[in-house]
């Protein structure tokens, strides 16, 4: 792994292209290299001049240039970055980024690259609200592709909205998150990007009446992790999770629901995905017909409460039939015969992988910090060592992002 970080930087047209400089000032103070490629929108606004200044380095702008092509292809200059940067991003290369056109050096490098790319948009007002634009900046999301901004503010064109360009800093702290977040699995590794992750978390509340209510005491750690992990590597992760005294995880879309009834709707609400990881501690049984008023204590004992089973959610997405994600992960909480019963589970419900691990009560795992996960898949079972939750959830997420891969 390289020490220094390397940004490729995209400056194109816009009149916020000044700011780039600044940019790149901050970001070299804090160690980051950085090589710009400068389309010719951009090259109305800033030098080559300037840009190669401050980054001490050549500036890229011409993709039929044969001495550029020669002694730095587009792909080359991909390779050689960690991250790339499109700072101003105008509406106009974003158009051209959604439509995976290649038609300067700035957009074949885009198109060519497998590097994570932010993004800080900068426009009038009006063509941030376009309804294309809008569009083009949803495609590209879905993509993987992080968005920094824009801001609200006075712009150049004498009107107030958003489209402001963010300020260097707010970038510069983006990139130092990004690099952090993506620090365990190597310089700019997003293996997951462009994959759509679904995980359940926490336990769920079953109401007896409009007050009281079954659940039992998963923390969410486990789950909130996995969200993270696979978040950082790329993935576009919805996590839907029970109530929980957890935030919710950065660059994670969360839905919050009480029952499993909901937590099943907003799993399938938040389909297709390719791959879903059921680590929330589903009630199995809720009340057959929860009171609408609070239940009185009456005087003739206590109210007989009938319980019905409640809807399996890894088993109905293992079992779905045309949109089952690509990949069904379970966990099996068990206090005895852990590895036993989790194999016959992988079975009974039609899942790909199980992470079973011992819940009994002296382990510590409800709400503690660690875990011992046995790792249950087609072919056999790992042990692996005692854990951080978070450890687990990253181990988890390499081990999908191999499978993905088609490394597994
Ligand atoms: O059968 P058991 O509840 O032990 O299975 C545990 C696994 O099944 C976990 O992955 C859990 O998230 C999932 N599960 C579910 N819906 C249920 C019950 C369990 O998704 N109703």
């Amino acid at each position: 792994m390289t020490a220094e970080k390397r940004v490729l930087l995209i400056v194109s047209g816009g009149i916020a292209a000044y700011k780039t400089l600044e940019l790149i000032r901050r970001l070299r103070e804090r160690g980051i290299s950085v090589r710009c490629v400068l389309t010719a929108g951009g090259a109305q606004f800033v030098t080559p001049l300037s840009l190669s200044a401050l980054s001490e380095d050549k500036v890229y702008t011409e993709i039929f240039s044969l001495t550029d092509e020669s002694e730095m292809g587009h792909i080359r200059l991909s390779r050689e970055a960690d991250l790339l940067v499109v700072a101003p991003a105008s509406a106009d290369i974003m158009a051209r980024m959604a439509g995976g056109l290649a038609n300067d050096l700035a957009t074949t490098v885009l198109l060519a690259t497998d590097k994570p790319v932010m993004f800080a948009p900068a426009m009038n007002v009006r063509m941030w609200e376009h309804a294309a634009t809008q569009a083009n900046i949803a495609t590209l999301e879905s993509r993987g592709l992080i968005r920094i901004g824009p801001d609200a503010g006075n712009m150049a064109c004498g009107e107030y909205g958003l489209g402001r360009m963010s300020e260097p800093m707010t970038i510069v702290e983006a990139i130092e998150t990004h690099f952090a977040e993506t620090h365990f699995a190597g310089p700019g590794a997003r293996p997951l990007a462009g994959r759509r992750a679904l995980v359940t978390s926490g336990p769920t509340r079953e109401a007896i009446d409009p007050v009281r209510y079954l659940s039992n005491h998963s923390s969410g750690k486990q789950g909130h992790a996995i969200a993270a992990a696979l978040a950082g590597l790329g993935a576009e992760t919805s996590l839907i999770t029970g109530p929980v005294a957890l935030p919710d995880p950065a660059g994670v879309s969360v839905v919050h629901v009480e029952s499993a009834a909901d937590m099943l709707a907003a799993c399938q609400a938040a389909l297709p995905a390719d791959v879903a990881v059921c680590a929330a501690a589903v009630s199995d049984w809720r009340i057959a017909a929860a009171a609408s008023e609070k239940l009185k204590k009456d005087g003739d004992g206590p109210p007989a409460l009938e319980l019905t089973e409640n809807p399996d959610i890894l088993r109905t997405l293992s079992q779905a039939e045309n949109r089952r994600p690509g990949l069904v992960v379970g966990f099996a909480a068990e206090t005895e015969k852990v590895v036993e019963h989790a194999i016959e589970k992988r079975q009974r419900k039609g899942c790909d992988w199980i992470l079973a691990n011992d819940v009994s009560p002296e382990t510590g795992t409800f709400g503690g910090d660690s875990n011992v996960i046995h790792f249950v898949h087609g072919d056999g079972v790992e042990d692996w060592p005692r854990m951080t939750k978070q450890e687990v959830a990253e181990r988890l997420a390499q081990r999908i992002a191999a499978h993905m891969g088609g490394a597994e």
